[in-house]
C-alpha cells in the first residue's frame, strides 16, 4: 500500500506541515474550491493521521463549541465528526433533530436563530433538503460544515474519498473513477465528481437509466448502463448505496435483479485494472450492491474510508476553525 504521498509538491501548494490559510468561511460544497485548496485540505488531514492513530489530543480548538445538528439518521457522519472535534479539543454537543423543537414546527430558521444565539463555534449539519445547509448558513454568525444535504453535496465524504485513494494510488491526476448504482439520488457522487474533475481525474458514471439524473452528460467525462463496459480498465470503483429513503426502490426491478446486473461480484470485478480499489461509502446493502466477498476482500478499502473520515474532518474543522481572523467567503 502506498503510504504518505508527496502531494503538496505536486501542485506547488507549500510543504506538507505548512498548511496555507483556508480562504471560505463555511465549508457548504467542494463546488467553489480549487485544486490547491483540495490539495491543502488532503495535506492537513494527512498530518492528522498520525495524530488520530495515536489517540491524541491537539489543542487547536480548545474553548471552543461544535455543534452537530443532524436532522436525517446518521451513524458513521455524526460520529466521525464527533471524534474529530474531541480530538482537537472542541466542546461538541450532538443534537438530534427528531426528538428536539422541530417535532413541536419549528422551522430551520427558527432552529438557526436559537442555536445562534448559544454562541457556537461552528455547526455541523444534516439535512434531507438540498440548499438548507446553505441557507442555515446565512442565518448564522459563526462557520458551519455541510455534513450532507439531500441529494446536493456531502464534502467531507469527497475529501474522504480523495484521501484514500491518494494514499493508495499517490495521486489523483489522470486516474479512472468509476462511480456506480444510484447516481440521481446520490450527494456522494455529486460531491465526488465536482471534485475528481477538479483534480484531473478520469470520471465514469455506471448505472441503470432510471437512476441517472437528468444532465449527468455534463457533470461526468463518460456514461455507461453496463457494468462491465464502464469498469473496463478503471482504478477506482465507487459503489452507492442505493437511497430507499429518496425512493430508490421505485426506479429498480428489484433487489435481486439490480444485485445481478450492477452489483459488484468477483465476476465483474475482473473488468477493473487488476488492483483496482473498492470503494463504498456506507452504510452497505450486502448482497445489493456488492457481494459480501468484495466488500471484505482484499481490493477493498472501505473501512479505511471511514478511518480517513476521521482525519478528514479535523483538516476541515482545523481549517475553519484555527485561523486568527475569519474570511469572508
Ligand atoms: C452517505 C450519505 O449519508 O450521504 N453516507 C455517509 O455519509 N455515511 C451515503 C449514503 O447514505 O448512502
Amino acid at each position: 500500500m502506498a503510504q504518505r504521498t508527496p502531494d503538496a509538491s505536486e501542485t506547488g501548494a507549500g510543504t506538507a506541515t505548512a498548511f496555507p490559510a483556508f480562504a471560505h468561511r463555511h465549508m457548504l460544497g467542494i463546488a467553489g474550491l480549487n485544486p490547491v485548496e483540495i490539495d491543502a485540505l488532503l495535506n492537513r488531514a494527512e498530518a492528522m493521521i498520525p495524530i488520530s492513530r495515536q489517540r491524541r489530543t491537539l489543542p487547536n480548538l480548545a474553548g471552543k463549541t461544535q455543534i452537530n445538528l443532524f436532522f436525517e439518521n446518521s451513524t458513521r457522519t455524526q460520529a466521525s465528526f464527533e471524534i474529530a472535534g474531541k480530538r482537537l479539543g472542541a466542546t461538541v454537543m450532538n443534537m438530534a433533530m427528531r426528538t428536539s423543537s422541530v417535532a413541536k414546527g419549528e422551522t430551520l430558521v427558527d432552529t438557526a436563530a436559537t442555536l445562534n444565539a448559544m454562541q457556537p463555534d461552528v455547526i455541523v449539519v444534516r439535512h434531507g433538503s438540498s440548499g438548507a445547509v446553505s441557507l442555515l448558513s446565512q442565518k448564522v454568525e459563526c462557520a458551519v460544515i455541510n455534513a450532507g444535504d439531500g441529494t446536493h453535496e456531502h464534502p467531507t465524504q469527497a475529501l474522504l474519498d480523495a484521501l484514500t485513494i491518494r494514499r493508495h494510488l499517490g495521486r489523483l491526476n489522470g486516474m479512472t473513477v468509476a462511480i456506480c448504482g444510484d447516481i440521481a439520488n446520490s450527494r456522494v457522487a455529486r460531491s465526488n465528481l465536482v471534485l475528481l474533475r477538479t483534480m484531473l481525474a478520469r470520471t465514469r458514471v455506471i448505472a441503470p437509466r432510471t437512476l441517472l439524473p437528468p444532465g449527468i452528460g455534463d457533470m461526468v467525462d463518460e456514461v455507461y448502463t453496463d457494468m462491465r463496459e464502464g469498469l473496463e480498465g478503471v482504478d477506482v470503483i465507487m459503489m452507492l448505496r442505493l437511497q430507499h429513503e429518496r425512493s430508490a426502490g421505485k426506479l429498480i426491478a428489484s433487489p435481486r435483479e439490480y444485485f445481478r446486473f450492477y452489483g459488484l461480484d468477483a465476476e465483474k470485478l475482473r473488468y477493473a485494472n487488476p488492483n483496482a480499489l473498492v470503494m463504498h461509502p456506507g452504510p452497505m446493502n450486502r448482497g445489493v450492491e456488492i457481494d459480501p466477498a468484495i466488500a471484505d476482500g482484499p481490493q477493498s478499502v472501505i473501512t479505511e474510508q471511514v478511518e480517513m473520515g476521521v482525519a478528514v474532518r479535523m483538516a476541515v474543522l482545523d481549517a475553519l476553525l484555527s485561523k486568527t481572523d475569519a474570511a469572508d467567503a
